[in-house]
């Protein structure tokens, strides 16, 4: 990998920490997304010229990489979606909207996203099931001895993130999933901060459900996936209607619909991101999974080694598993400390990180997070330290 790759830290000499948020995106999968509207720029599966067959092969093409990417059994488990949010809200309301009953449980943890909330929380109302959340061990992890502890005869879904977006804690999703199964469970895995960090095989791992997004893993904004075993989806009913899905409708309503994953792609999609995101897979397959979770896991080692080093600031995930490291100068606000930082180009993120729940076991509303990826580097890493180490002038530089 060359970071020249990426146009936009060598065009702007920018430092970029906030990859849980989006990543940069290379040049090879700009290019793909500036080809497709300079040479075929034509709709998917709905034209009988040449041009449109251009387009038909690789949006389909790409369909393959994905499924190959996370080792799906069948291209027709891979559903293009807008992103993380609209996949785990496709499973919420396609799936098990039909699926639960009142009094049934869903677990969950409250460091989750909004995402992989905010649907469970509707469901609830809509459905008077019961929400349960799995206790985290003391360093916010999650053991597999909690969630036995609270699975009953009426849990019917487990859904947690593989790994979380503010603790950056690796969940031991195949051994959830084998205990689940056991209890006849249904596992739903949001991989959005793991997609471009971890190996991520669903037929090794044998969740029923796992949704993440091309703009985390170095792909274009607009496209995400979902993934979901054949017999799920071929229950799971759409939530868009209209154009591509469908193979006839009547005027007495009587709608014919396409096979998966046809029938959950209605209207145009975000062509140029879809096939943007094919170039994103070859990206990725280039380097190495292998390689990007070495090169990340030493960062982040040598950037909490440094960090540590501060007497000022407080660490709020030490035992990170993924390269996240939360973080606060102590007695400064953490949005003040995310404008110092960019004065100097530094870019992270502050705030709750849409986990909104997670302040009532971390103690504290907001904090500075720092996300790595395979483009950043140790000196990088030592001159942000500096730049806190300074960090006395902070009121006079950004006031
Ligand atoms: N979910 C993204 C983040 O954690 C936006 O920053």
């Amino acid at each position: 990998m060359n970071r020249n790759d990426f146009p936009l830290i060598t065009n702007n000499n920018i430092i970029y920490f906030d990859n849980g948020a989006t990543t940069l995106k290379p040049r090879c999968v700009i290019n793909e997304i500036t080809k497709y509207y300079e040479s075929y720029s034509t709709n998917a599966h709905r034209g009988d010229y040449k041009l449109s067959h251009i387009t038909d092969k690789l949006y389909e093409e790409t369909r393959n990489k994905v499924k190959d990417f996370i080792n799906a059994k069948n291209s027709k488990e891979i559903i293009f979606t807008k992103g993380t949010t609209e996949s785990l809200n496709l499973v919420a309301f396609g799936y098990f909207l039909n699926q639960l009953s009142p009094k049934d449980e869903i677990i969950l943890t409250k460091s989750e996203h909004a995402s992989n909330l905010l649907p469970w929380y509707i469901l609830k109302k809509k459905l008077n099931i019961v929400i349960k959340y799995i206790e985290l061990d003391s360093n916010y992890h999650v053991s597999i001895k909690q969630i036995e502890k609270i699975i009953t005869d009426k849990t019917k879904v487990i859904s947690l993130a593989h790994i979380t977006n503010v603790i950056g804690d690796i969940r031991p999703i195949k051994e959830i999933v084998k205990l689940a199964h056991q209890h006849n469970i249904k596992v739903v895995v949001d991989a959005a901060q793991s997609i471009a960090h971890e190996i991520i095989d669903v037929t090794d791992l044998d969740v029923d459900f796992l949704a993440f997004s091309a703009h985390k893993m170095y792909g274009p904004t607009g496209v995400g996936i979902l993934y979901a075993k054949e017999e799920l989806l071929q229950n799971t009913q759409p939530l868009n209607y209209g154009g591509g899905m469908n193979s006839n409708f009547f005027e007495d309503g009587i709608i014919n619909y396409k096979d998966i994953p046809t029938i959950f792609e209605a209207g145009t999609p975000d062509i140029a991101s879809i096939l943007g995101f094919g170039a994103t897979i070859d990206f990725i397959n280039k380097i190495g999974m292998i390689n990007i979770k070495k090169h990340e896991q030493d960062l982040k080692n040598y950037l909490l080694k440094k960090l540590k080093e501060l007497d000022f600031i407080t660490i709020y995930n030490e035992e990170a598993d993924a390269p996240i490291i939360a973080f606060n100068i102590n007695n400064v606000f953490s949005q003040d400390t995310a404008i110092y930082l960019d004065k100097y180009n530094i870019c992270v993120r502050a705030g709750n990180h849409c986990a909104k729940i997670l302040k009532s076991l971390i103690s504290i509303n907001n904090t500075c997070r720092i996300s790595l990826a395979l483009y950043n580097t140790k000196d990088e890493i030592d001159l942000l330290i500096n730049v806190l180490k300074n960090y006395k002038n902070i009121y006079q530089e950004i006031l």
